[in-house]
């Protein structure tokens, strides 16, 4: 039932009617579906004013900066959950009670191996392959091992396949790390948390025990919680689009990784810490801030600006405080973070940045963050794309459920009328 009404006048034509919905909060939404009837679309290149679908899992507001989670602060989730309570919360939509968490924390744990014959594919890669490139490549391939929960229409399947994908992923993300290096890759262990054992898995060997830092493994898992879910983000459209078409999970999957991957979104981790390694020290970023500026150099300040945050991202100022507490733990003097604050701090107050709003994101920190725990740069993307896989997930059990149609945009066309063929 529409809350109220919008009428659209175009020169030429009748006016037309159009409902408008009321969210629970932020904008409301103008229901243009009918438009199509009416011989005219909406034109909305890069959807920033676009709503693709109804949604009650993420809410943003980029002019607070405020991130919520079925309604929790991002913060409070980072400063008082657990990865695997965010998950339980992003796809049930309550935070778990004690048992409820315990039952979720144990059928992860239980599920955290790979077929062994998966671990063979790695085997096929490069060993200088992007560990991005091969968790694409794996995750896309296991509906070719699990026949027993592709069918989406059942809830159960569906269960089943959300819980495989988030017990596995750190699996297939730290073998991906390990093929990469020449290493064996280690079996998982049912004693460790969430972020320990990815860890151990990580940065383990069969030569000797290895004691994951309790420090760095709770920074680890805050960093899986702030990279868990934003909304319709281009890789959460990209899962809901492909399972828009009944593809199965492990596809949708993989087409989010696939979409995670490009600097302007998931890759800028990568590439903030290859940035600040090329402005190399704190007399050079005046240059750099100078050339982010210049419209004829396509040298821009990753981890700056976002298609929403027209304010402070708030997973940013969680990442920060997490960095200065790891790097404080570990006693680290990275020049890159003293780059990184004197980078924020001239942005911050350069009139180009302020107009744009252009304000750190998510990606800002984490680099630094992962570098000091000891994550190399190549997995960088691949620690966002396991957090991120909750989200995907939520997303695309949401949309199933709720029966979406196939998602299919139309365009305005600016090619050639109708032309007859002739040899030339
Ligand atoms: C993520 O959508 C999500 O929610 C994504 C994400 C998630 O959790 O899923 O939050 C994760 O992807 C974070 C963003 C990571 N990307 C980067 O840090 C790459 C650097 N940022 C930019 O490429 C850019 O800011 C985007 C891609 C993030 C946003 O692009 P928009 O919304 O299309 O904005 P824009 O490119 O049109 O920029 C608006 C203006 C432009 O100037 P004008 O053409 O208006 O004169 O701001 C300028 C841009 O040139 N600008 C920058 C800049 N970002 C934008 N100038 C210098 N440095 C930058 N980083």
């Amino acid at each position: 039932m529409a809350d109220r009404k919008a009428t659209l006048n175009i020169e030429g034509m009748d006016p037309i009617e159009l409902p408008v919905y009321q969210g629970t909060v932020g904008p409301d939404c103008v229901d243009v579906s009918s438009l199509a009837g009416k011989g005219v679309f909406t034109l909305d290149e890069g959807f920033a004013s676009t709503a693709s679908c109804r949604s009650e899992i993420t809410y943003i507001d980029g002019g607070k900066g405020v991130l919520l989670h079925r309604g929790y602060p991002i913060d409070q989730l980072a400063n008082n959950a657990d990865y695997l309570e965010v998950c339980y919360l992003l796809l049930n939509g309550e935070l778990p009670n004690a048992e409820q968490k315990a039952e979720f924390d144990s059928i992860v744990t239980n599920h955290t191996m790979v077929n062994e014959s998966v671990a063979s594919f790695y085997n096929g890669f490069r060993y200088d392959a992007h560990p991005m490139s091969m968790l694409c490549a794996v995750v896309g391939a296991l509906s070719s091992f699990y026949h027993d929960s592709l069918d989406i229409s059942d809830p159960e399947h569906r269960r089943v396949t959300t819980m495989r994908l988030i017990s596995k992923m750190p699996t297939m993300a730290a073998m991906a790390y390990k093929h990469s290096i020449g290493q064996p890759a280690l079996y998982p262990r049912n004693d460790l948390d969430y972020a320990s054992n990815f860890l151990y898995m990580m940065f383990g060997t069969p030569c000797e025990d290895y004691e994951v830092n309790p420090v760095l493994a709770r920074a680890m898992d805050k960093i899986f919680i702030l990279h868990a879910d934003h909304e319709q983000n281009a890789s959460t459209s990209t899962v809901r689009l492909a399972g828009s078409t009944g593809a199965n999970p492990f596809a949708c999957i993989a087409a989010g990784i696939a979409a995670l991957w490009g600097p302007s979104h998931g890759g800028a981790n990568e590439a903030v810490v290859k940035m600040l390694g090329e402005i190399g020290s704190e007399d050079k970023v005046d240059e750099a801030v100078k050339r982010a500026k210049d419209k004829d150099d396509p040298f821009r300040l990753m981890g700056f600006g976002h298609r929403v945050y027209k304010n402070f991202d708030p997973r940013a100022k969680v990442m920060k405080e997490a960095c200065d507490e790891v790097l404080a733990e570990l006693g680290i003097d990275d020049p890159h973070l003293k780059i990184a604050k004197r980078l924020e701090q001239i942005a911050l107050e350069d009139d180009y940045f302020v107009e744009k709003k252009l304000y750190p994101n998510v990606d800002f920190y984490s680099g630094i963050i992962l570098r000091a725990i000891g994550i190399p740069l190549n997995m960088f993307t691949v620690i966002f794309a396991l957090g991120r896989t909750s989200g995907w997930l939520a997303h695309w059990n949401e949309m199933i459920e709720g029966n979406s149609r196939i998602g299919r945009p139309r365009q305005l066309y600016l090619g050639s009328d109708l032309r007859e063929y002739k040899k030339r």
